[in-house]
């Protein structure tokens, strides 16, 4: 949206946020696996603002860190309230700036259109202030919006210091507001600490304008757009909606969720078309699916690449890299740092780690493969695995090209296995076996004739 080059937007994000119980800022928690203040910032983009300022408490490298380097920090020395709060912003924001838009870094559903209206509403009333109200079923834990007989907006009261009659009203205060700023600044110049919380409130500038005849324009908005990140409660609701829209996304441009309601799938992973998602499959971090994949059930992929046509059932990929006509599963772990290469197959029951598997190569069943180089068409036999580990260090084990691991090979690290060579079913390998050979290391076999039958005996002397 254009023409709001004039308009300054203010994140309020320095407040204690006791009821979340964390360690961890509630603006930085994740939503699909993206800092709930980001999603704010969002919708503050879609109007297009000539300036935006976060407001951030001291301890606020967290914050920063999860806002990103383009966004401007002002700290707030003390957590005095929101009042206190959009004083401290205006200081860093210079006088061309006309209008400031107010919104809580902790409400990540709020829209950029929501954003527009408050402004577009307080121009066509020449109102001081925009302010969003939401009608909530239970607007416990909320500012009440007060209105006189004429529905003109009177004053905004906090539930601490609300009495029966006004904590009775539904219609709520969403802390998202549009000011034209020559009322504004005065205004907060009046506000005091003369209330529960003891806090610099901003809801008091409503009363002051109202006090000098100035007109506060409520925007009455969608219902969930209010919804703030206080308790981890309205963390799980906020969640869903967004996996419900991240999922609608990735369905209407032509991929299958089975069952969309069971499928989690990070904000801004990205999935071809006619890719197939089967459900309780979990796509995080930076993942990357093809076209024509068929995932799950029951699988999670993790800062991955997955390439076309490839499938990934009941399984555990991270931090890896999967070529086209792939099929890895069920039951395989790929861990960090693994490439494998188009039309491979990394079976059932497999361990990967850090390890390279060439096109074509199969590793069919129940193996270990660590710090491992594979090549093109290799095959390593059921149970086969590498000893990459010395107690002290890692090892790392070559397998080249064409090669053929029997059953059961442990590969003793470091160690190679030529072109096309061979190993017996069994064997411990810990010499290199050159190009084209067998590599064959066991016990001769001893039978003992006729065991069963003296074995019988045996037992019944000892009877
Ligand atoms: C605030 C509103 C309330 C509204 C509700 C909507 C006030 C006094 N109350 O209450 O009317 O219904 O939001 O969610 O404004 N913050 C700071 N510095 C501070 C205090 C708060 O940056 O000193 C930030 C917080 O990090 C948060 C936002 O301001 O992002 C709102 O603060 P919070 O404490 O959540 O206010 P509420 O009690 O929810
Ligand atoms: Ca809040």
């Amino acid at each position: 949206m254009k023409g709001n080059s004039k308009v300054a937007v203010v994140v309020l994000a320095a407040g204690k946020g006791k009821r979340m119980k964390s360690d961890v800022p509630k603006v930085v928690h994740l939503l699909c696996g993206r800092p709930v203040v980001g999603f704010a910032l969002d919708a503050v983009n879609d109007i297009g603002p000539g300036e935006v300022v976060l407001v951030v408490s001291p301890a606020s490298e967290m914050v920063r860190e999860a806002a990103g380097p383009d966004i401007h920090c002002v700290e707030q020395p003390e957590p005095l309230g929101t009042g206190h709060a959009v004083q401290v912003a205006l200081k860093e924001i210079g006088p061309e700036f006309e209008e400031i838009i107010v919104i809580p870094g902790d409400s990540p559903l709020i829209s950029g259109a929501t954003l527009q209206a408050l402004l577009d509403s307080r121009r066509g009333e020449d109102a001081a202030a925009a302010m969003m109200t939401v009608e909530l079923e239970d607007p416990s834990g909320y500012g009440r919006v007060i209105r006189d007989a004429d529905g003109n907006v009177k004053r905004v009261v906090e539930e601490a210091d609300a009495s029966e009659e006004e904590r009775a009203v539904k219609e709520i205060n969403a802390c998202t507001y549009a000011f034209e700023r020559s009322r504004l600044e005065p205004a907060l110049e009046t506000l005091t600490t003369d209330n529960a919380q003891g806090e610099y409130y901003l809801t008091g500038v409503v009363e002051r304008y109202v006090a000098e005849g100035s007109k506060v324009a409520p925007v009455p908005s969608p219902e969930y757009e209010a919804l703030g990140i206080n308790d981890r409660a309205q963390m799980a609701l906020a969640e869903a909606f967004i996996r419900r829209k991240v999922n609608g996304a990735l369905m209407a441009e032509g991929v299958t969720l089975v069952d969309p309601d069971r499928t989690y799938i990070d904000y801004g992973v990205e999935v071809g078309r006619d890719t197939v998602i089967m459900p309780l499959v979990f796509i995080t971090g930076g993942s990357r699916i093809g076209e024509r994949c068929r995932l799950g059930p029951c699988t999670a992929i993790n800062d991955s690449v997955v390439g076309d046509r490839s499938s990934v059932e009941f399984s555990w990929l991270d931090g890896s890299e999967v070529g086209e006509d792939v099929n890895v599963g069920p039951y395989s772990r790929l861990r960090p740092g693994c490439r494998v290469g188009p039309g491979a197959k990394v079976g059932s029951f497999v361990e990967m780690k850090k390890t390279v598997v060439g096109r074509g190569s199969k590793v069919p069943h129940l193996s270990y493969i660590g710090d491992a180089v594979i090549g093109e068409d290799v095959n390593v036999g059921a149970g086969s695995i590498t000893c990459n580990y010395d107690g002290e260090k890692k090892h790392t084990t070559e397998i080249d090209d064409g090669a053929f691991l029997g059953s059961d090979t442990m590969l003793i690290a470091p160690v190679r296995v030529g072109k096309g060579a061979v190993t017996g079913a069994g064997s411990a390998i810990s010499e290199d076996i050159p190009d084209g050979s067998l590599g064959i290391e066991r016990c001769e076999q001893h039978n003992v004739p006729d065991w069963r039958e003296k074995k019988k005996g045996k037992g019944r002397r000892n009877k």
